[in-house]
């Protein structure tokens, strides 16, 4: 079991790089020579070892030394086996490099060019190619991936679009509230609050993609709500493409007054960029597939690790209450001014990350850890087991908010590519403003009313594609009659 008593691991495709030998060449041409005479072959990089035709496959087998072992605790094994760099051979054909110093993730990053590779999501991949035939953000690569990033980021990044959305944010996270206090029993407890936070993002993103309110707080378990929660939980894609068609289908004529920042997101796209209807289909898909389970999960983790520590909980709440008297309503600049909170929501992004790690092709040759990864090479990037290293960040498993405010003697030092929630540059995450913002909500309308405690049974969690609680997570919340 992994430190935290969490199972975690990585997802990655299994296809291989599918770089053209002249950008290989030309990425070799980039390399300064010296460099890469220094560095030691790509063939002596330590790993276990392959055989051909089963390829890596004999060491899962029963038998084979990672046997049973969740892919986490796999890695740990593996980085103290053979330190911040090896490669495997899953089966012959899929080969990964995977590094655990930010050194050489900072590399990886920098060395990303025009239309950063990322093969991941392979599940996302198949479903598109066997139902959509169609890619999008999370799954296309190259010319399409940046013809659908550029018309869709400046409404999902922009600053001034996210607070748009405040004030729907605002009136669900009071919904939210209300509903939360009808489930509390006689002891002021919540059985288990995680579904609910599904609820909470699946209503979020209701507001900013279909500008629809989907009832998800209604307690018919078959309401159209229900439903859709239920299609996030198991084949989230599939039937989240028919709630973005119901959508299309009603804006048919997209309206030319859309600003793409009152709910009016996909006549937005249709109307103002150069997206077809099905790129939009897409495109919204995959905002409900990647930013309702993410931002449950991390809302949950929040919520967790300030139930366990109090002296944390209580500074918070000291802080929204200096900020936001009288619950008066939530405003970007409120939340500007406030620090601890960002810290909090950081350290949980460090404690307990939504993504265990990040994966990209190589778009040029690079030296990592002393060896040389030719271009074309899928890299797995161990983000999960560096934040809980006390090599990187001091006391690594305590729950310590201030590491995160400046000038604070706890300040941490650790690398900047030590912890990446998001992931970096270009093709980073496009909805984090909106996830923080949501999350941050919820967590200031629950603690302006609860003094909360987390009862419930050790966390444990899994790796889908997400880093998913699956403990129920009880809370007792204390009115605070502020
Ligand atoms: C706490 C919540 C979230 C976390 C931790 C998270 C994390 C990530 C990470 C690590 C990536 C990969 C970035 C990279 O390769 O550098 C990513 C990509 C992406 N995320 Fe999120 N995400 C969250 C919420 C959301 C939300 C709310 C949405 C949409 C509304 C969203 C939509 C996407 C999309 C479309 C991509 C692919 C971007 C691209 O390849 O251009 N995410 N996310």
């Amino acid at each position: 079991m992994s430190k935290y008593g969490q199972r975690r691991h990585c997802h990655v495709t299994h296809k291989r790089a599918n770089m053209t030998s002249a950008a290989v060449q030309e990425s070799n041409r980039n390399m300064p020579d010296m460099v890469l005479q220094s560095a030691r072959s790509f063939d002596e990089i330590p790993g276990p070892r392959s055989y051909p035709v089963i390829g890596g496959l004999v060491h899962i087998f029963p038998g084979g030394q990672f046997h049973g072992m969740h892919p986490n605790d796999k890695q740990s094994l593996c980085q103290e086996m053979y330190g911040n760099i090896y490669k495997e051979v899953l089966v012959p054909g899929m080969e990964f490099v995977h590094i655990f110093d930010p050194v050489d993730i900072e590399k990886v990053f920098r060395g990303d060019q025009e239309f950063p590779v990322r093969q991941a999501f392979f599940t996302l991949d198949f479903y598109n190619r066997k139902y959509n035939k169609q890619q999008g953000l999370l799954t296309s690569q190259g010319e399409n991936w940046h013809r659908i990033r550029k018309n869709v980021q400046q409404k999902m990044l922009r600053p001034k679009a996210v607070t748009a959305y405040l004030p729907e944010q605002t009136i669900v996270a009071d919904e939210l509230l209300e509903h939360v206090r009808k489930l509390k029993d006689d002891n002021s407890e919540v059985a288990d609050l995680r579904p609910e936070f599904d609820k909470y993002a699946a209503e979020c993103v209701g507001v900013v993609c279909f500008n629809k309110r989907l009832q998800a707080f209604d307690d018919d378990p078959d309401s159209e709500a229900a439903n859709f929660i239920k299609a996030v939980d198991t084949i989230m894609y599939i039937l989240s493409t028919k709630y973005t068609a119901l959508h299309l289908e009603e804006m048919e004529k997209a309206d030319d007054e859309a600003d793409g920042e009152h709910g009016d997101l996909i006549p937005y796209l249709l109307s103002k960029t150069s997206l077809s209807q099905e790129d939009v289909l897409t495109v919204i898909s995959e905002f409900i597939f990647a930013g309702v389970d993410t931002t449950s999960h991390h809302l949950s983790f929040m919520m967790y690790l300030l139930g366990k520590n109090p002296e944390v909980q209580e500074k918070l709440s000291e802080e929204i209450q200096a900020n936001i008297p009288n619950k008066q309503q939530i405003t970007s600049s409120i939340l500007s001014k406030m620090s601890y909170l960002r810290a909090v929501t950081k350290e949980t992004h460090r404690l307990l990350p939504v993504a265990p790690g990040n994966v990209r092709t190589s778009s040029q040759d690079l030296v990592l850890s002393g060896y040389h990864v030719p271009a074309g090479k899928n890299i797995v990037m161990h983000h999960t087991w560096i934040m809980l290293q006390d090599e990187h960040f001091k006391d690594a498993l305590a729950f310590k908010p201030e590491r995160w405010i400046r000038n604070n003697e706890s300040h941490h030092n650790a690398h900047p590519f030590a912890m990446l929630p998001f992931g970096h540059g270009v093709r980073s995450c496009i909805g984090r403003r909106l996830a923080e913002q949501e999350a941050q909500i919820a967590i200031i309308k629950i603690l302006q009313n609860f003094k909360v405690e987390y009862t419930g049974e050790p966390l444990q969690t899994v790796h889908s594609i997400t880093v998913t609680p699956i403990s129920k997570m009880r809370f007792r919340l204390t009115e605070r009659y502020l």
